[in-house]
């Protein structure tokens, strides 16, 4: 019988819904759910905002490929990827390395929406900025393996939605 991939990747632009919908994914597959975020200010013992203010954007995605390397050797978890990680190739590689990846696509209006003005986020700009990021980073996301629409659906909603997904391309493999 085929098995469940050991190793689901969420990507998406900041607001899609990667963290919320990962935690409830990773509850129904009963497996561990890994933010890469959290993890690296857990490592660094700096916030996401602070590498960034400290040591600059460069140094922030070298932790994340890092980051993605320690990831890539763990079975069993669902990933929240940041937003930029997909992006860039050589952390691209190491998050698909015996994984499934998905897109969660979503609106530029709900994304606007939902990213807080709290400064946490140091890439989050005005209507404009997130425009042009989010064009800019579309041909990396329909990399994925799987796309999945969250603008309409609660987080529950798309996590169910990706294990029917998951469970319709294991059944296709037996
Ligand atoms: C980033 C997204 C953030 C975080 C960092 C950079 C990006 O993650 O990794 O602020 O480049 O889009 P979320 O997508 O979880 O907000």
């Amino acid at each position: 019988m085929a098995e469940h991939p050991t190793r689901i990747v969420l990507v998406g632009f900041m607001g899609a819904g990667k963290s919320a919908v990962g935690a409830r994914l990773a509850e129904r597959l009963g497996y561990r759910f890994e933010d890469m975020d959290r993890r690296i200010e857990e490592r660094t013992g700096l916030t996401i905002a602070a590498l960034f203010e400290e040591r600059g954007e460069k140094s922030f995605r070298k932790e994340e490929r890092r980051e993605a390397a320690a990831l890539a050797v763990l079975d069993r978890r669902v990933v929240a990827a940041g937003g930029g990680a997909f992006v860039h190739p050589r952390t691209r590689a190491l998050l698909r390395e015996n994984a499934l990846t998905v897109w969660l696509r979503c609106d530029l209006e709900t994304l606007l929406r939902r990213i807080p003005a709290d400064g946490a986020r140091p890439l989050a700009g005005n209507r404009a900025i997130m425009r042009a990021l989010l064009a800019e980073r579309e041909p990396s996301y329909r990399q994925a393996d799987l796309a999945v629409d969250t603008s309409e659906a609660t987080p529950q909603e798309v996590a169910d939605l990706i294990v029917d997904l998951i469970e319709r391309r294991t059944a296709g493999e037996r």
